[in-house]
């Protein structure tokens, strides 16, 4: 189960509204490789992991993602909170004041809808921990672009953090990756699917 604590996990403290901001930041709630996919996509591979190890480093980031999800939530609202109806129209955000006024949606930064095809689930280990590798990488990628898109401290701040949570993350699952690469090439690839189920194991040898 989840315990939840009353205070982000790095704090957010903004004092300039900037509404342009706002409109790139919501691609790492809501885009291809924000952290609403971030934490969907480990906590539904986490059950197939092979062991305790896998199951329980998918459910620690996962569990993390969910707390980065609150810290651009924040974000976003305190970049937005005070602004008037001229500045959202001069911002580009009107079409998002029509459908959801000030709350938080989670969308791309051009306002496409969070979609579950941003995340795979194969059931092979191997397969889901380098999409979790390139998916690392990816929000590290979008964290740098949006730093070079603001100069106040207060935003940058955060940012910076959660840039080294994603580089963090990476390492956690290439360490993973490689004991499970391991693991398999031992031939004990029948810890995930059984002789009788599978024409891939009867037939192929798993080449990892
Ligand atoms: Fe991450």
């Amino acid at each position: 189960m989840f315990s939840y604590n009353k205070k982000l996990q790095y704090p957010v403290n903004i004092k300039k509204k900037d509404l342009r901001m706002a409109k790139y930041l919501v691609t790492q709630y809501g885009g291809p490789n924000g952290e609403l996919g971030a934490a969907l996509r480990y906590l539904n591979q986490r059950y197939t992991m092979p062991d305790n190890k896998g199951k329980a480093l998918l459910t620690d980031i996962g569990t993390e993602e969910l707390a980065h999800i609150e810290i651009i939530s924040t974000m976003i609202y305190q970049l937005m909170k005070d602004a008037t109806m001229e500045e959202l129209r001069e911002a580009g955000l009107d079409s998002h004041y029509a459908e959801h006024s000030r709350a938080l949606y989670p969308t791309d930064a051009n306002g496409i809808p969070f979609n579950v095809s941003y995340f795979a689930t194969t059931g092979d280990p191997l397969a889901d921990i380098a999409e979790d590798m390139a998916a690392e990488q990816k929000a590290r990628a979008i964290y740098e672009n949006l730093i070079d898109l603001t100069n106040d401290p207060d935003v940058i701040g955060p940012l910076l953090w959660l840039r080294q949570r994603e580089i963090v993350h990476f390492n956690w699952f290439k360490e993973l990756f490689e004991y499970y690469q391991k693991m398999l090439s031992g031939g004990s690839n029948k810890i995930m699917k059984s002789e009788n189920d599978s024409n891939a194991l009867k037939y192929m040898m798993y080449d990892v």
